[in-house]
């Protein structure tokens, strides 16, 4: 049996993202479990209700993407105390037109890095309020809430730390769950 493919929404358009670093961490800790589909998110246009009846090909492919996954992950930077607006802009897009929504019934697991010592805790917590509304599923536990250095993962997503890498198992296991358990 294939494993799971899980949509992966990474919230940073740059390319020294440490959320990306964290995102390859995820995936190596999920190797041969969960299959990684990334979607691009930086080339969507900003979005627009006059675009509904004839939707941008980038976003055809985002809905497309979304619908044939198993489960979504999405990793984080936190701007401003709330979520990057890139990332607020997918998942606008994915939820029109108006009852052809991509994200309904889906599952989905959240993660976050930042500079800072909150770790993207408070954009977490207004994603989690926008992924219900879009009725997805979301994982409530662990939690990763990260201050990602050099320390804790290299530039390849290669673990640095034991006790982290033990954290990320935890996370993929439950996951897996989520995504193999109907809800
Ligand atoms: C930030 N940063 C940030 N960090 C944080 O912990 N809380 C915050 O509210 C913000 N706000 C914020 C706004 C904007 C516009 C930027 C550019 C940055 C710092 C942020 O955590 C840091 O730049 C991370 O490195 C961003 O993640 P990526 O791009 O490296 O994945």
């Amino acid at each position: 049996m294939s494993a799971p493919t899980i949509a992966l929404l990474v919230g940073s358009l740059s390319s020294h993202s440490i959320n990306h670093r964290l995102a390859l961490a995820i995936g190596n800790t999920a190797m041969g479990r969960l299959d990684f589909d990334p979607i691009s998110i930086g080339d969507l246009p900003l979005y627009n209700r006059d675009l509904d009846t004839e939707l941008p090909g980038t976003v055809l492919r985002l809905k497309r993407q979304i619908k044939a996954c198993d489960g979504i992950l999405i990793v984080t930077p936190e701007y401003n105390r709330s979520l990057p607006s890139a990332l607020k802009n997918a998942l606008d897009w994915g939820s029109r037109p108006y009852g052809e929504s991509a994200w309904q019934g889906k599952v989905a697991a959240i993660a976050g890095a930042s500079s800072g010592a909150i770790g993207t805790a408070i954009a977490q917590s207004h994603l989690r309020i926008i992924l219900t509304h879009l009725d997805i599923v979301t994982l409530p536990q662990p939690e990763l809430y990260l201050r990602v250095t050099d320390e804790l993962i290299d530039a390849n997503g290669k673990v640095l730390d034991e006790q982290f890498q033990a954290l990320l198992h935890r996370f993929v296991d439950r996951l897996v769950s989520l995504v193999t358990t109907p809800v």
